[in-house]
């Protein structure tokens, strides 16, 4: 008997690290990668298989800050599981590592709801998503919670932190290009700096972090109102803030100002940044030739995503 789940990358639309500091933000998952994870019964002992190689993870492992010791040990104690189980846990992901697109709470998400498939039971979204945000914790310090909600429910999101969820509507799909630094963005560090900066300057950062806000909220009453091409200049302009911020690179902004030469409707980095990822907004039928446009810039690698789809898990 063998149990089997999967989760979606993600990208930020608009409002990353405001979004730490209470300001909206919206969150799209990206269906073209995912994690993928298989739990099936072991002799003794709990057993992880990934690309990185196995190991087996003992009775007291539980308790450090290895994510996937974390992310059994909370779903285990959600479903009330007693004692210690015997399970091989496979992990086989497609989401670039450091990138931004969620890759950590990915296979989070995938590891607590095939584990607890094999065990019998299932967990819903908002359930998986308060397992993960307790994993996130450990790893990113100060996690808003967006990455975990938009993963565990595989739909675009509005999130304001401490408010209860809300589902974006996405009447009519548009077509992102996301591309890749190549440069690994530490999310954790970023999020550091722009705290630091913060109680350096409050009044500054808290303009930024409204500016941003502002924008998250123009670019829902544009993608509910279906007027999802609209959107380039409030991408333009939330990478504006996010460079003030201090949290762009050289790298992004060649390749957002390439995007923008290249015809995109507009672009920003997307996530912690300092490295990861890029999107730029385009119009349907010109994606290839975006992607293209990227590559020659020195993407390392790009993903087109349709934003109006759900994720099966
Ligand atoms: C990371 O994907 C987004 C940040 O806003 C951090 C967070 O929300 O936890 C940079």
């Amino acid at each position: 008997m063998s149990a089997t789940a999967s989760a979606p990358g993600k990208i930020i639309l608009f409002g990353e690290h405001a979004v730490v500091y209470g300001r909206p933000a919206i969150a799209v998952p990206v269906l073209q990668v995912a994690s993928r994870v298989t739990v099936e019964e072991a002799e003794s002992g709990v057993h992880v298989v990934s690309s990185r190689g196995s190991r087996t993870l003992l009775p007291g492992d539980l308790n450090g800050d290895d994510p996937i010791a974390a992310i059994l040990r909370h779903t285990l104690s959600a479903i009330q599981y007693p004692g210690f189980p015997n399970i091989t846990i496979t992990i086989d992901s497609t989401i670039p590592v450091a990138g931004g697109l969620g890759s950590g709470a990915a296979v989070s998400t995938a590891v607590a709801r095939a584990m607890a498939l094999h065990l019998g039971r299932t967990l819903d979204a908002a359930t998986v998503s308060a397992l993960v945000y307790e994993v996130e914790k450990i790893h990113h310090g100060t996690p808003s919670g967006i990455d975990n909600t938009v993963i565990a429910f595989g739909r675009p999101v509005y999130f304001m932190r401490g408010r209860p969820i809300e589902m974006l509507i996405v009447p009519r799909p548009f077509t992102l290009v996301v591309a890749d630094t190549g440069i690994a963005g530490l999310t954790k560090i970023a999020v550091g700096d722009v705290r630091r900066s913060w109680e350096a300057g409050r009044e500054r950062f808290e303009a930024l972090f409204d500016r941003c806000g502002d924008v998250a909220r123009r670019a829902r009453a544009l993608i509910e109102g279906g007027r999802p091409e609209m959107l380039g200049p409030l991408m333009n302009e939330n990478h504006a803030a996010l460079r003030e911020m201090g949290v762009s690179c050289a790298e992004l902004d060649t390749l957002v100002g390439a995007a923008i030469t290249g015809g995109a409707l507009g672009a920003k980095l997307s996530g912690g940044g300092r490295g990861g990822n890029m999107v730029a907004l385009v119009k349907s039928g010109t994606e290839a030739a975006m992607a293209e446009a990227l590559l020659r810039a020195g993407a390392k690698r790009t993903i087109v995503t349709e934003v109006g789809g759900s994720f099966e898990c």
